[in-house]
């Protein structure tokens, strides 16, 4: 094993990004941007969601199930895939599913959900949320600019633009809406434009209160989310943008809801979503869908408990024995091998001197003592989970750095490494009232690390250590 300089030589890391980057990791959290600093693995499973995003791109659809343990990178992959969306100019929507957030509610659960995605509406400019109001602002410009062209009136190109949207389900008071934005922005009436985007937002509760502040009838509700996540995707495409990606994490929560009318609500809006998809009848509109295993897997609570998403996610019964197939709607996540993590703590100890190699912090060596080290700790749970493992050796870099002299090696025997746990498997109740429950992770010093109850057929993909050396940098954006 050995590792070229990780990020290609001479790759410097802007200060901010670098302290963005290890803040977030040393945190728990994946880190929102900066991700292909310290990606590793993973070169097919991108591939395969780039040629997504171009379908997607290109006016077709896509939903995808992004499956794989606690800890084995779903949250890490879906914002990697997003910020490659970004840069190929599709809009971003994304959040995490809780008790309180759902595709499928009637106490508002839905609206919530989708008012939270729009919170995070994100575009190349804008990729750290908030990018709303900016989006409907360069509709409004872009239409402004065609009619200096064309010598016609604003107003009747905004119009004709928005008829594309009249056709769908709540189109006409969507567009009403957006012409109320156009009308705040033509007189100069600033709470019109804010009223607006509040409403697209689905921040409006109450019909009367959309009346007096906008003249329509009709707010986001429960049972409009799908509705205006569809007119959604058709408006960023009128204000230029190539589409609209959704990414849905911790899906989880749809499996933990103790009520199975609820739960079954919400897991046909996932075959309404999947349906559309499949047989192309939304355009320009993507989904990524983020859960473990049980989430999909299991017979009485997942998404197999319900017929017609179990024949629909069935997985290629050919993909087995080292084949693999990317192209249905479920992606496992292969687990991370030693290899990667090799490659991952490089990467770490490159972000961490900046970029430059002069300031390295350890030897390779040290890269090995430490991974015999979580190995001797945790077993192999320390590359194929890695939230921990990455915490300790960035814990490590920021020891060595703020005592120079220290020796690694006293240091790296001394070590605490917790294993992980996830809190979802610990054992159901159905009596048990599942808002109580915490979504979050909450982390066990004395956990187990086995297979963690997890008895199903292991996933079959190709470990990125069986590709060519150079397919990690193959797997960061330029693909
Ligand atoms: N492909 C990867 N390259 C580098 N680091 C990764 C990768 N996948 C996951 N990680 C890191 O592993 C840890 C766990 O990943 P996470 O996405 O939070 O797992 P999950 O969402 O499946 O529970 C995080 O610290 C994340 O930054
Ligand atoms: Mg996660």
């Amino acid at each position: 094993m050995s590792v070229t300089t990780p990020t290609g030589p001479g790759t410097r890391i802007r200060p901010r990004e670098r302290d963005a980057i290890l803040q977030s990791l040393r945190a728990g959290v994946v880190p929102r941007a900066g991700q292909q600093h310290v990606q590793v693995g993973r070169a097919a499973e991108v591939q395969a969601l780039v040629a997504d995003i171009t379908r997607i791109a290109d006016g077709g659809a896509g939903s995808r199930f992004v499956i794989g343990e606690y800890g084995s990178g779903k949250t890490f992959f879906l914002h990697l895939i997003r910020s490659i969306a970004l840069e190929k100019r599709l809009v971003t929507v994304h959040a995490d599913l809780s008790p309180d957030r759902r595709l499928h509610a009637t106490g508002g659960q839905a609206r919530s959900l989708y008012a939270e995605l729009m919170r995070n509406m994100a575009t190349r400019a804008k990729p750290d949320g908030g990018a709303l109001a900016s989006v409907v602002e360069r509709f409004v410009t872009q239409a402004l600019a065609e009619a200096r062209d064309t010598g016609q009136n604003p107003q009747v190109i905004i119009r004709v633009r928005l008829d594309a949207l009249s056709e769908l389900t709540g189109g006409y008071d969507f567009a009403d809406v957006i012409a109320k934005y156009w009308q705040g922005h033509d007189t100069g009436n600033e709470q019109l434009k804010i009223d607006a985007v509040r409403w697209l937002r689905g921040e409006f509760s109450t019909r009367t209160d959309a009346r007096n502040a906008l003249g329509v009838r009709t707010v986001v509700d429960d049972a409009s989310f799908y509705d205006h996540l569809k007119l959604m995707s058709r408006f960023v495409r009128l204000a230029g943008y190539d589409g609209l990606l959704v990414c849905l994490d911790e899906m989880v929560n749809l499996y933990k809801l103790a009520n199975s009318q609820a739960r079954n609500a919400n897991y046909e809006q996932i075959l309404r979503i999947l349906n559309d998809s499949l047989q192309g009848t939304a355009s320009g509109l993507g989904f990524l869908f983020g859960g473990t295993p049980d989430f999909l897997l299991d017979t009485r609570r997942g998404l197999y408990s319900y017929a017609a998403l179990q024949s629909r996610l069935a997985e290629n019964t050919y993909a087995t024995a080292g084949l693999v197939d990317y192209s249905g709607p479920v992606l496992r996540l292969a687990n991370l091998s030693p290899e990667d993590f090799y490659v991952l703590l490089a990467k770490l100890r490159h972000v961490y001197a900046a970029g430059d190699p002069a300031a390295y912090l350890l030897p390779d060596e040290a890269l090995h003592a430490y991974m015999n080290h979580c190995a001797s700790r945790i077993g192999d749970a320390y590359f194929r989970t890695p939230r921990n493992t990455i915490k300790s050796f960035l814990d490590l870099l920021a020891i060595l750095e703020q005592n120079p002299g220290q020796d690694w090696r006293s240091l790296i025997g001394a070590i605490h490494i917790a294993a992980e746990t996830d809190p979802d498997l610990d054992p159901l109740d159905d009596a048990s009232d599942p808002t109580v429950r915490p979504t979050d992770e909450r982390r066990g010093e004395s956990a187990s690390t086995g297979g963690q109850g997890f008895s199903h057929a292991p996933a079959v993909t190709v470990a990125a250590s069986q590709l060519p050396p150079d397919d990690d940098e193959l797997a960061s954006f330029r693909l």
